[in-house]
């Protein structure tokens, strides 16, 4: 069973104070803290599941969250910082919880642009940031020791390693909001360091265009991936999805 209290002190511990509600399940953290902030909550705020009904994804997809093997949590803050950190924190947001496994299970996670969470080869998390009348939302789901069946084994995998879930949500929460206080000032240079994209050949779809054919070159300082196109121009995605080779992923 979750431990708000335990959350709440490792915030505390951190520097980064915050209201923290715990449900063993839900039908998701991120609608939860919709209905919170309808209702006037105190923000920032976190709410931790340790499993989810009616997980939600990217692009109106599911994100499965299966009781007790994973770790499922949001947190909301107002959005009166500048615009420029509001866009960034779903960059920062790969940053923060990269560090916070790293810190609680050793492993290293390399990060898919823009922030999906990898471990040899496979996804073990997800980032959902949704803007809600000036607050914003960041939604995470942690896959621990979750078993993938079917096609989803082929892309999903899980840390693989039992670990504190409280410590896990509030260590990866405190640096969402360091990142947002000022006080991550090479979140680039953390995120560029652990791309696994960089270099590499991808394909580009957005919802407008055609899939396209291009090489990762950079990260830049908005968090936008700077690709070199097969006709040699050069273009800065901001928005949309890649996929690189299966033997690229690791
Ligand atoms: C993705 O990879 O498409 C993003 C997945 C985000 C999942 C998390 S789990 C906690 C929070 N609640 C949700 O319903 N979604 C996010």
């Amino acid at each position: 069973m979750l431990d708000a209290i335990l959350a709440a002190k490792i915030m505390e511990r951190e520097g980064c104070p915050c209201p923290v509600a715990a449900y063993d399940t839900i039908d998701s953290t991120n609608l939860e803290l919709k209905r919170r902030i309808a209702a006037g909550c105190a923000l920032p705020q976190l709410v931790i599941a340790d499993g989810q009904t009616a997980g939600r994804g990217r692009l109106g997809r599911c994100f499965e969250s299966p009781d007790g093997s994973g770790v499922y949590f949001s947190l909301a803050f107002r959005a009166d910082g500048s615009l420029e950190n509001t866009t960034l924190v779903t960059t920062a947001a790969a940053v923060a919880v990269r560090e916070a496994i790293e810190r609680e299970t050793g492993l290293s996670c390399g990060i898919k642009w823009v922030n999906d969470l990898y471990l040899g080869g496979k996804k073990v998390c997800g980032i959902l940031a949704e803007a809600v009348g000036g607050c914003v939302i960041v939604g995470i789901g942690i896959n621990i020791t979750t078993e993938f069946s079917g096609e989803l084994s082929e892309k999903a995998a899980s840390l693989g390693k039992e670990c504190s879930h409280e410590a896990l949500a509030a260590l990866s929460c405190a640096g969402i909001l360091r990142f947002l206080a000022g006080k991550m000032p090479d979140m680039i240079e953390k995120y560029r360091a652990h791309s696994i994209v960089l270099g590499k050949e991808i394909t580009y779809f957005s919802a407008s265009e055609p899939p396209k054919r291009a090489r990762a070159r950079d990260i830049d300082s908005r968090g936008g991936l700077i690709v070199e196109l097969n006709d040699g121009g050069e273009e800065t995605l901001r928005t949309g999805e890649i996929s690189i080779r299966m033997e690229d992923y690791k």
